[in-house]
């Protein structure tokens, strides 16, 4: 499974914490896009697709949400809900992001600009893919 949950480094002290990743340091790619997710809603699912060629960390900022994650051959979810742990998912993962809490928000940092064109959105087309 071609994903890993990162610990994000914490500095705290008795004004509040401060969580930080650096590209390349922290997270194997460099960050060339930044996006965020807002305003969901519980029945509502999102994604279903892969990346043909994006990586990805995703964080919880608030609230929570459940990724499924599928390589092809096995599903696991994880869920999200610390602003302090990360979700790398590599190349070729199909993934549904489901039972979203009421304001959460995602925030997600990607290794290339926007492309529909590496986007496999048809699970079909995803299996053919990995053969
Ligand atoms: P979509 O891929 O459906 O979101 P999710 O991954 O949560 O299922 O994206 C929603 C819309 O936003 C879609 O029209 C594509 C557009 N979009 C951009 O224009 N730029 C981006 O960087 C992203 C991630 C999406």
């Amino acid at each position: 499974m071609n994903y890993k949950l990162i610990n994000i480094k914490v500095h705290g002290d008795e004004r509040g914490k401060l969580a930080v990743l650096e590209s390349l340091k922290d997270i194997p790619f460099e960050i060339k896009r930044v996006y965020w997710i807002f305003d969901t809603l519980p029945e509502q699912e999102r994604g279903f697709h892969s990346h043909k060629d994006m990586e990805q960390i995703v964080v919880a900022m608030d609230g929570a949400c459940d990724f499924v994650l599928d390589d092809g051959e096995r599903t696991e979810t994880v869920t999200l809900n610390r602003p302090d742990k990360g979700l790398y998912i590599g190349k070729n993962m199909w993934r549904v992001m489901k039972n979203f809490s009421y304001g959460c928000k995602l925030m997600v940092l990607a290794s290339d600009y926007y492309n529909e064109k590496e986007y496999i959105r048809n699970y079909g087309e995803f299996k053919k893919s990995l053969k």
